[in-house]
């Protein structure tokens, strides 16, 4: 018999399905339109170099949550990795996000702390009134020099979209920093699983209590854990897309996807980080991952290394759902959905498909373990209403 169904087995539907079986004792049918357990945390070795790559885009695990770094742990050790992040423009290498050494490198200059900060503030001080779209806003928010350099065509790449037209509100802060520091991530705890993400979140599910069925869609009729079957017979926690569930009533929200070109090169090294990014915009694609930049410690190959070009673009039915668009049309659309939610009976929505929300790994996991002790474990345990 089942307990409660699980729509996905990303890291919000895994969370779930753990505490429900570990804590609860429930027996948890997990579902997964996809072949494999995980959501776009997947990852798999390239079969050929055995290097790990992140099929859904480079994953970097970093957190304050000190209650989701200790759960975290429960399934996985952490390796001591660091990200740093660089940019290419016009044939230069830069450090990223934006700080005194890349300012410096700009300007071939020796700019102080003060003085560097004085440089942006009077570049961002030149576009006066209030800025109508994200070019303006970027300019005020650190002058046309850097915007142009390193951020305006990232975005237009990104966006498919000159940032002339779109809107000011995507941005509200672009960080700068005065100092030499080129930490991508500023969280108490950054890591990257020691054994992979699947090992991790195999052990997630690794339990008599969970059932993983994957290749099971929860709109195919044909299989029995379908919307049909099983809405109002069984509690449901659904992280597939909101509007998908509604059968698209009040229109597609809309996303952004990318596509990835994965290739093997007969080098040990291609660029010598994990992550390049690509500001002109005539490269085409935004970004470059090579990933045996994550594990320096694992034994790869010295002569043969495997590299990822992303491309950006907007979304159809057709395609993975990746960054939320989030326009006014979206947020209205996003309103009805929740509404239509609440007449659920039994289900509850979550992760970032179910509630039309980017979230990181560690907020997707503080946010099943919020559900789990909100919802979830009120209703088993003494029958409150899931809502
Ligand atoms: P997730 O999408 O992982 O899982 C949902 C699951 O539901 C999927 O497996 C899907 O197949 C399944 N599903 C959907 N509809 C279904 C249906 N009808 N029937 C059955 N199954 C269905 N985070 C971070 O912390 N650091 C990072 O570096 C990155 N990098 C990153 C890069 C890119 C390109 C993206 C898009 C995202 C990231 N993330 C990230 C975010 C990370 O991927 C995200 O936090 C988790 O995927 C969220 O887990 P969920 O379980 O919510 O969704």
């Amino acid at each position: 018999m089942t307990d409660l169904l699980v729509v996905g087995s990303g890291f919000f539907g895994l969370t779930v399905a753990d505490r429900c079986a570990r804590e609860l004792g429930l027996q948890v049918q997990v579902i997964d339109r996809r072949p494999h357990i995980g959501g776009n945390a997947y990852s798999a070795a390239e079969p050929t170099t055995g290097i790990e790559v992140h099929q859904y885009g480079a994953h970097l695990f970093h957190t304050s949550n000190q209650r989701v770094w200790e759960y975290a742990r429960r399934f996985t050790s952490f390796t001591s990795y660091q990200h740093r992040v660089f940019t290419t423009y016009r044939g230069e290498v830069f450090s990223m996000p934006i700080n005194l050494g890349t300012i410096n490198q700009y300007n071939r200059s020796a700019f102080t702390p003060d003085e560097a900060r004085a440089w942006v503030a009077e570049q961002a001080a030149k576009l006066t009134g209030e800025p109508s779209n994200l070019e303006e806003k970027a300019i005020s928010l650190i002058g046309e020099p850097l915007y142009e350099a390193f951020i305006k065509g990232y975005t237009a790449k990104q966006w498919q979209t000159d940032p002339r037209e779109l809107s000011a509100d995507i941005i509200s802060r672009l960080p700068v920093r005065y100092t030499y520091d080129n930490r991508y991530f500023s969280d108490t705890f950054e890591g990257l699983p020691t054994d992979g993400y699947t090992a991790w979140l195999e052990r997630m599910a690794d339990h008599p209590n969970i059932t993983v069925t994957l290749d099971t869609d929860f709109f195919d009729t044909s299989q029995p854990f379908n919307k049909a079957n099983v809405v109002g017979q069984v509690p449901v926690l659904y992280t597939g897309p909101v509007d998908r569930y509604f059968d698209f009533a009040h229109g597609d929200l809309s996303w952004r996807t990318l596509d990835f070109e994965t290739e093997v090169l007969p080098t040990g090294d291609f660029q010598g980080a994990p992550v390049m990014n690509y500001a002109d915009e005539d490269v085409p694609y935004t970004r470059i991952h090579e990933f045996r930049h994550f594990h320096p410690e694992r034994d790869y190959p010295d002569d043969a290394t495997v590299i990822m070009r992303e491309f950006s673009r907007f979304a159809d039915h057709a395609d993975e759902p990746y960054y939320p668009v989030n326009t006014a049309q979206d947020r209205e659309r996003l309103l009805a959905y929740r509404e239509l939610a609440k007449g659920e009976r039994d289900v509850v929505f979550g992760g970032r498909l179910g509630t039309y929300q980017y979230l990181d790994m560690h907020m997707a996991i503080g946010s099943a373990l919020s559900t789990y002790d909100n919802k979830l474990a009120p209703f088993f345990s003494s029958g409150q209403a899931l809502d």
